[in-house]
């Protein structure tokens, strides 16, 4: 039976490449997603994956969800947690609201969405957790330091979850997307965007689809001793 994929924010950008990908190569998918109904709907029409919509900022929600995905699909055996938001700001006009939704989505998230289906994977003695980090997790970003904090953190959990998960066939691993082309980066103001494209070696941003590439592999039966790294995935802009 096809092993079943649970990928957050996995309607659109990053995450949507991601659950293709895992379609393409056999996975049952499920993507949950915020609150864009119009972007989940055309999704599912388009691909005829399931979409959940949960807050991943919730504990209880993130439970529920995943117990419905479990009944509609089966057990959860490759997580993706790739939902993430921004609100960038300056740190002296960063706001506390700022911080704490940044915090509660993208790294709380994590642990939300990973707790629930981790029990499940020790007893089936396998599983694959995938965190999608970010280079700016690595090297830092003006402006965001919320942002930052989350996605260093991600690193921390990955590298703590491997060790656990090492002996119950558990593999927990990141990959830091640089700058890709999404919304997310198209949002950054371009005068911004165009610098930033400046600094990348290879000259261009990244695609979706070159994250989604990494994530198949790392998910696969293949990366059963890649445990607890980090896979940059930059054009060059940084080496961690
Ligand atoms: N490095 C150094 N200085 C920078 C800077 C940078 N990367 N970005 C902006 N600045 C400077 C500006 O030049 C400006 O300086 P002056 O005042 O001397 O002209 C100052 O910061 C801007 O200050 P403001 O008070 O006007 O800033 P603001 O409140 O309007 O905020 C901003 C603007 C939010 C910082 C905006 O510039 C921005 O969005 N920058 C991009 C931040 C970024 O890279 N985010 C990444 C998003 S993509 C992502 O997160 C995905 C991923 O994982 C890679």
């Amino acid at each position: 039976m096809a092993r079943v994929a649970l990928v957050t924010g996995g309607s659109r950008g990053i995450g949507e490449a991601i659950s293709k990908a895992l379609q393409a190569a056999g996975y049952t998918v499920a993507a949950t997603y915020a609150g864009n109904d119009e972007a989940a709907a055309k999704f599912t029409e388009e691909t005829g994956i399931k979409t959940y919509k949960w807050n991943v900022a919730d504990y209880d929600s993130s439970v529920a969800g995943i117990a419905k995905v479990e009944e509609d699909l089966g057990p959860v055996d490759v997580v993706v947690a790739n939902a993430g938001i921004t609100r960038d700001a300056p740190f002296h006009k960063m706001t506390k609201d700022q911080w704490q939704q940044v915090i509660d989505t993208n790294l709380t998230g994590v642990f939300n969405t990973v707790h629930p289906v981790w029990p499940g994977m020790r007893e089936r003695k396998f599983g694959r957790v995938i965190v999608i980090s970010s280079i700016n997790g690595q090297k830092g970003q003006f402006a965001q330091v919320n942002y930052a904090a989350t996605k260093a953190g991600d690193l921390g959990i990955v590298k703590s979850l491997a060790q656990e998960g090492a002996r119950a066939g558990i593999t927990a691993n990141a990959i830091c997307p640089g700058y890709i082309a999404t919304e997310m980066v198209m949002a950054v103001p371009e005068k911004v965007r165009e610098s930033i494209i400046g600094q990348i070696p290879a000259g261009r941003l990244g695609e979706p689809e070159e994250i989604a590439r990494c994530v198949v592999f790392l998910a696969s039966e293949d990366a059963g001793f890649i445990n607890g790294s980090t896979i940059s995935a930059n054009g060059a802009q940084f080496f961690a």
